[in-house]
């Protein structure tokens, strides 16, 4: 009977894991500046940081609000519900003042003007806005851009950034891009081929986003902001900015054989500016957020699975047993993405709590459902006169139930929960969501700053195929020595 160690050795390894996931918050006051970083000269990544003209404004926003600036990525269509649940402070993103988007949140003075702009092939018979209808429209998701072209035109294609947008406008993809003038410039700069039409769409101010319940905020920023157009700061930082090129992605050169091509497109994707980084961080975090969900998945599943089999054998732990079958139906029922969100800004809403824990939390009680249903098959897969012949040697029924079912049943379904474990690993893909930097985002990144699809998404699908594979042989030989131990 080594079986029930095993479970016991489970069962405090995933305690254990969520703890320690659970601390180590510092106690500093924080000014929490989210924004999407693919928005040159506003916001870019340079090397690892995130630089530009609004992380440049808002760092001596916080100098005089007295906070220590910490600046968040994520996609730009999630921006304003952080900022309106209190997750984060401030949303620096290029931020187009709306009327709807005044109606969640409150708007600082604004401290630029823009306009939206069409973005063309040079060779493009389109001149301005009157022969957008009918054509391929490409926007970022959830700019005034997108909502421009919708209300005005026609649905729009919505990528999750302008540089994929102008990524699928390079390759003919698209006819157009409705972009705002200076990320235009900047991307059409780098291509020679591309051309931003004279007569812009609709002319804008951008302002930051502070959340209705901080009005003390929003004073403090607002005096500083005003400080700073008067003092010329504001125009410094503005000319330091429009004046170069903004993003560190380099010239596309034209490299002339095959190999040639090859080995520049891996230069440009992983070596220049380390990019290789946010595939090998990306990994780590995708590792630490699948192993922890499995064991806190696996401690669920095995607390159901219990539960529901007493109460369908002994019918007792009625209450119990219907709660746990409404959170099987509820959790299978509805899709991990969109039960990680409200995780993560619903429940966890107002609260500072690290995105990894929350990740953990919410893959592990989505996997704890399905391995519930694994084990159940498994313990009744296990022949009940074991059961009775354990009670009659007088052991209680918990005891009976850890030490002679469940080591067994956990032996039957190994394969399952395996499976379920390689299901878990790809699913924890969509983290990027809450703007966790797992693997996959890792390879999203890259795409946005080198505007090569192939290569980042083949890196990361080898990383996540490795990881499977040697999961899978890893299990092969525990099932063989299990069966050996028989
Ligand atoms: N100004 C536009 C808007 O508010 C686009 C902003 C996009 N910003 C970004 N960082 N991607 O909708």
């Amino acid at each position: 009977m080594k079986y029930h160690k095993l479970f016991y050795a489970l069962l405090c390894a995933a305690t254990l894991s969520v703890l320690l996931c659970g601390c180590g918050e510092e106690k500093k006051k924080k000014l929490l500046m989210v924004t999407e970083a693919t928005f040159p000269p506003y916001e870019y990544r340079d090397g690892k940081e995130i630089v530009g003209i609004d992380p440049d404004i808002v760092r001596e926003l916080a100098k005089a609000a007295n906070r220590e600036l910490v600046i968040e990525d994520m996609s730009f269509d999630s921006i304003i519900a952080a900022v309106q649940s209190g997750k984060a402070d401030i949303a620096a993103s290029g931020i187009t003042v709306t009327e709807d988007r005044k109606k969640k949140i409150n708007f600082t003075v604004p401290y630029v003007t823009a306009q939206q702009v069409i973005i063309v092939q040079k060779t493009s018979t389109i001149q301005g806005a009157e022969d957008l209808k009918g054509k391929r429209i490409g926007v970022q998701h959830g700019t005034t851009g997108d909502s421009y072209v919708t209300e005005k035109l026609q649905q729009p294609e919505r990528y999750q950034n302008g540089a994929l947008a102008i990524r699928a406008l390079l390759t003919g993809k698209l006819d157009a891009v409705v972009l705002d003038n200076e990320p235009a410039r900047i991307h059409a700069a780098k291509s020679q081929t591309l051309k931003i039409l004279p007569k812009p769409l609709v002319h804008e101010e951008y302002a930051f986003a502070i959340s209705k319940h901080n009005k003390e905020l929003l004073t403090i920023l607002n005096q500083e902001l005003m400080r700073m157009k008067n003092d010329g700061r504001l125009q410094a930082i503005l000319d330091k900015h429009m004046n170069k090129s903004g993003n560190t992605a380099e010239k596309p050169s034209i490299p002339e054989t095959l190999w040639e091509k090859w080995v520049d497109s891996v230069k440009l994707n992983f070596i220049d500016d380390d990019r290789y980084l946010y595939l090998a961080v990306g990994f780590l975090v995708t590792l630490e957020i699948a192993f922890c969900a499995v064991l806190l998945g696996v401690l669920i599943g095995f607390t159901v699975a219990v539960i529901r089999t007493t109460a369908d054998r002994n019918g007792n732990l009625k209450i119990l047993n219907a709660l746990c079958k409404l959170y099987l139906t509820v959790i299978r029922g509805t899709p991990v993405v969109v039960q990680l969100l409200l995780i993560y800004f619903v429940i966890f809403g107002s609260m500072d709590v690290d995105k990894v824990l929350v990740a953990i939390i919410a893959f592990g009680i989505n996997s704890g459902a399905y391995v519930a249903e694994i084990i159940r098959g498994g313990i009744d897969s296990i022949d009940n006169g074991q059961m009775e012949a354990a009670r009659s040697l007088g052991l209680s029924y918990p005891q009976s139930m850890i030490r002679i079912i469940l080591p067994q049943a956990l032996k039957n379904v190994l394969p399952a929960l395996g499976n379920e474990f390689i299901v878990l690993l790809k699913e924890t893909s969509v983290s990027g969501y809450i703007a966790l930097q797992d693997l996959t985002k890792g390879g999203d990144i890259i795409r946005s700053q080198t505007y090569d699809a192939f290569l980042p998404l083949i890196a990361v699908a080898l990383i996540y195929l490795a990881v499977v594979m040697l999961f899978s042989a890893l299990l092969t030989r525990l099932e063989r020595r299990l069966k050996n131990n028989e």
